[in-house]
């Protein structure tokens, strides 16, 4: 077992955040092997608990959770900051020729390590990333995060038209290719698979409708994919599946709504998508920094809460344009403020760090396991230092309560905060 004293955040049941400044947190093996938090409150109270167990002191630091990025691309890391007038010209000229490059297997291998470190270096811990449509870029990933014990969920990327050579994939082969990953990775260590038709334009009928049998045969793999984005996007899709009512519905029509299904972006959605979305029990990746950089619309918060449907946050990397959650989380503040196309609301900092923590993990139905403190949880943290920049220090010294200190860290944070990241337990150490 060990144990660590610091300030202390986590999530209760509702959503509310837990904090103690003088906190401790202890974590131990599950007779699975997995290290798991054993409990989590004030030093106070839990010292006298662990008799023989040495306590790691960390003065003026902060104990959080791992992040979870709920929509990234692994194949993107060159992608970011590459500027188009929209969404589709954007993947015309710089994301399908880089991913085409995952062709070989070395290149995808050589990659895998910098990404998981790009993640890990900012604090996010647990991912729900694209790989290409290559079945050995999902290899690369996997392996990489399986030595590194990460709690890593991907797939194989279906696209099967309107994409082009280097990228486009054989409608059977790749039915055949992602039920062989689902064999291979998912449920290994803390490796899950997901289903991941890239978006409805760019998969026939035929592939939607074998990724939808692969759905309904593995309930609890997860599925991946992107609605709602771009008006450009809605309409096409409009054109290319007349007998859907919406965008969103094509993906029902196929079977591929449901639990453990997320949907990036879902931008464009008026209030039967979003009671959809709520009662299949699927949620959204809201990725606002993407959707600032490509222009693509504002996420309607207000919209999600009154409906009711599950979300949480993203970095959308490469369309999104950094790592950081704290990026992640100023950019989702700007766009739920943003008030001339939807409702404007000012998401409270506690909000905006569950939606990337805990919110996020109940969007991909891992709550409990990842993304929270409390006890039982699987034991993946970071260490934040609030001092790490001169003016950050100044800000959080001054802060009168929880929500003012979370909200220096959300405006003027960045991977400097993150002082070290524990996997499972155990210290990350960068190579
Ligand atoms: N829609 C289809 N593919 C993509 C992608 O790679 N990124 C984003 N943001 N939207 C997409
Ligand atoms: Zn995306």
């Amino acid at each position: 077992m060990r144990a660590f004293r610091a300030g202390l955040l986590r999530f209760d049941d509702e959503g509310r955040a837990q904090y103690d400044a003088d906190g401790l947190l202890v974590t131990g093996p599950a007779p699975d092997g997995r290290q798991l938090v054993r409990a989590a409150g004030p030093y106070a109270r839990l010292q006298g608990n662990f008799p023989g167990v040495a306590v790691e002191s960390l003065p003026g630091r902060i104990i959080a959770p791992g992040f979870v990025d709920l929509h990234i691309h692994f194949p993107q890391l060159d992608v970011i900051g590459s500027p188009a007038p929209g969404l589709l010209p954007w993947l015309e000229n710089y994301t399908f020729p880089h991913e085409a490059r995952f062709a070989d297997p070395a290149h995808a291998e050589a990659l895998a390590g910098f990404f998981l470190d790009e993640l890990l270096r900012h604090g996010v811990t647990t991912a729900l990333a694209f790989c290409t449509s290559h079945p050995s870029s999902v290899d690369a990933l996997m392996a990489e995060s399986e030595r590194r014990g990460l709690r890593m969920i991907a797939g194989k990327v279906l696209q099967d038209r309107h994409s082009p050579d280097g990228v486009r994939d054989q409608t059977e082969q790749s039915l055949v290719d992602t039920e062989a990953l689902i064999s291979r990775w998912h449920g290994r260590e803390r490796l899950g698979y997901a289903i991941t038709p890239r978006f409805a334009p760019s998969c026939s009928e035929a592939q939607l409708r074998g990724a939808g049998a692969l759905a309904a045969k593995y309930p609890d793999v997860w599925i991946q994919s992107h609605v709602a984005e771009n008006l450009d996007e809605v309409r096409w899709v409009r054109e290319l599946f007349p007998a859907s009512r919406s965008y969103l519905s094509v993906y029902e029509d196929f079977g591929l709504l449901r639990e453990r299904a997320l949907y990036a972006h879902c931008i464009h959605f008026d209030d039967e998508d979003r009671a959809l979305m709520r009662a299949r029990g699927a949620a959204a990746a809201v990725s606002p920094t993407s959707n600032l950089f490509l222009g693509s619309g504002f996420f309607d918060f207000e919209g999600a809460q009154r409906v009711g449907f599950l979300h949480g946050l993203a970095s959308d990397v490469g369309g999104g344009t950094s790592f950081s959650p704290f990026h992640t989380m100023l950019a989702a503040y700007y766009v739920g403020r943003e008030g001339q196309t939807k409702p404007g609301l000012s998401l409270s900092p506690q909000r905006l760090w569950w939606l990337h923590t805990a919110g996020a993990a109940q969007a991909l139905r891992l709550d409990g396991v990842v993304g929270n403190l409390q006890p039982g949880c699987e034991a993946d943290f970071v260490v934040l230092d609030p001092a790490c920049t001169p003016l950050l220090a100044r800000k959080t010294a001054a802060a009168r309560d929880l929500d003012e200190l979370l909200f220096s860290m959300i405006v003027l944070g960045d991977d400097r905060l993150v002082e070290s990241v524990h996997i499972g337990g155990r210290p990350w150490i960068a190579a």
